[in-house]
């Protein structure tokens, strides 16, 4: 047995903890680390493929199709005749590899969206590999219990991949009791979608304004599956809804009027719950619902249903929302409905088959507040001006640029920050102009949780306010939020345990791909 001095274990914990930085930072990713021992090991492989998705011809997509190769059998799991990834579920503190392979005509790369990684298993599209070649994360789990989720994110081509098929869940399992689980906990992933005559799916019709709005499909799409209602028990559900829509915002509420309860947001469960009447979804944010259907009768059916809202836009503030004659809410027609029209989402047809009810807890978790006076700039927020220059989507003037980081881009390791979002550019640029262009924009910070601290809403038109003004949940821990046109919003977050550079940017995908992301460097 060898004994160590203090001195020579302090020196053997400098060595340890540089090689694993070392490591961190490897550039053969290509390959597995072998000292590296994962709890849970999968292989995801991008490939296109034709599958049945609709009555007639199948269509191709793109599929993460996906194989187990260490760990659980619950570790991994398929959505049926679906072009969505598998579900992926790993405890917190385990740890993880997955060795993506991509197959696809170009470049790829995954994003982990939500999770607290090493900024090289993040996803940067500095990353992206090429076809025939493969990238391989090994990361420990070390976000709160939630449900994350990973999608494609090579440099300006987000869009039509995640577009074509290629998201999946990722769950980090709770071991909540009071929690509903099983089969009745469930995704609810939200796409919208268009399919021409073929049955092929259609992407943005080479139409500018079309991408300078964001892709709008129409057709709902639950869970990769063309099916717009499912059979419920009357039983207790916890649903973990995806806005996994390139473009669409959500404005959530049940057909009969009920309340939305909700337990969750993108970094885990909530305090305690909150119910609302409506709540927004913006693409990227997931919520988990609570929704009992024991006082249901058998044979009733409840939707969930996106209301209508103003978005906001030049279009919107005239028109307040034209229905396209389809003032019933489902979409039918060629023409795709606007941000902001009415939708049918989802139907639940309530069985007479009794279930598992359960009480909702009032106590779900606890959230540790970050006090604002703990910001290094807490009287100097940093701000991040969302809007549009010239027909670009810039933030504060500028587009993406793959290594770039500006000096109000960089932040110190271990400190706390409040940044202010604001969509719009104070009046800096083009007036009217940029005013007609205004749009909601989700924004997505990498590699952390964070909280909001502050919603102002004094630049915003009342029209808009007034129709939103429900459906916002501040209180838990966010990795994207819904900045609606006029709004300003403060987060406060700490920057810890990596170095590198990570990005942040509009999670309409479109506006990401046409160039609205940018860096961020933590340094030492
Ligand atoms: Cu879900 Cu950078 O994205
Ligand atoms: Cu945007």
């Amino acid at each position: 047995m060898k004994i160590f001095t203090p001195q020579k274990t302090l020196l053997l914990l400098i060595v340890i903890s540089l090689s694993g930085c070392n490591a961190g930072e490897k550039n053969n990713s290509n390959k597995t680390t072998p000292d590296f021992n994962p709890d849970v090991e999968i292989e995801l492989t991008a490939k296109r493929m034709p599958m049945p998705l609709l009555d007639g011809k199948q269509t191709n997509v793109y599929h993460y199709e996906s194989r187990l190769i260490k760990g659980e059998d619950s570790s991994l799991s398929n959505l049926k005749d679906s072009y969505l990834g598998p579900v992926i579920r790993i405890k917190r503190g385990q740890k993880i590899r997955v060795i993506f392979k991509n197959n696809l005509p170009r470049k790829s790369i995954i994003h982990w969206h939500g999770l607290h990684i090493p900024p090289q298993m993040d996803g940067h599209p500095m990353h992206a590999v090429e076809q025939g070649e493969q990238y391989v994360y090994e990361f420990k789990v070390v976000d709160r219990p939630g449900t994350y989720w990973f999608h494609p994110h090579p440099d300006q081509i987000t869009g039509p991949q995640v577009y074509k098929g290629l998201a999946g869940l990722f769950i980090i399992r709770d071991e909540n009791k009071e929690l509903p689980s099983g089969e009745y906990d469930q995704p609810l992933v939200i796409q919208d979608r268009t399919f021409d005559a073929d049955n092929q799916l259609v992407y943005l019709d080479d139409d500018p304004m079309k991408q300078m709005q964001g892709f709008l499909g129409n057709q709902i799409f639950i869970n990769g599956q063309n099916k717009q209602a499912r059979n419920v028990k009357q039983a207790t559900y916890r649903f973990r809804v995806l806005n996994g829509s390139n473009a669409r915002i959500y404005k959530l509420a049940w057909s009969d009027g009920s309340a939305i309860k909700v337990i969750a947001t993108d970094g885990g469960l909530l305090e305690k719950p909150v119910s609302k009447s409506y709540l927004l979804l913006a693409p990227g944010e997931r919520v988990e619902i609570w929704k009992d259907f024991s006082n249901y009768l058998s044979k009733e059916q409840i939707t969930l249903e996106s209301q209508a809202f103003n978005p906001g836009t030049a279009m919107g503030r005239m028109g307040g929302g034209m229905m396209r004659g389809m003032g019933d809410g489902t979409m039918q027609s060629n023409v795709s409905p606007d941000n902001g029209e009415a939708l049918k989402i989802y139907t639940l047809n309530v069985t007479q088959q009794k279930g598992e009810v359960l009480e909702l807890p009032q106590v779900l978790s606890e959230i540790e507040k970050t006090e604002p006076s703990k910001a290094v700039n807490y009287d100097t927020p940093k701000k991040f001006h969302f809007y549009n220059e010239r027909m670009n989507w810039v933030i504060n003037g500028e587009t993406f640029s793959m290594e770039e980081v500006a000096e109000w881009e960089k932040v110190q390791l271990n400190t706390t920050e409040v940044w202010q979002f604001i969509n719009g550019d104070d009046g800096r640029g083009m007036g009217m102009m940029q005013d007609m262009m205004q749009l909601p924009h989700p924004a997505h910070i990498h590699g952390l949780q964070f909280q909001i601290i502050e919603r102002d809403i004094s630049g915003m038109d009342a029209a808009v306010w007034n129709s939103v003004k429900d459906g916002f949940i501040d209180q838990g821990w966010q990795d994207t939020f819904l900045l609606m046109p006029g709004m300003k919003v403060k987060v406060i977050m700490t920057f810890k345990d990596f170095t590198g550079k990570y990005i942040y940017h509009c999670h309409n995908l479109e506006h990401e791909d046409m160039g609205m992301m940018r860096n961020y460097e933590v340094h030492k």
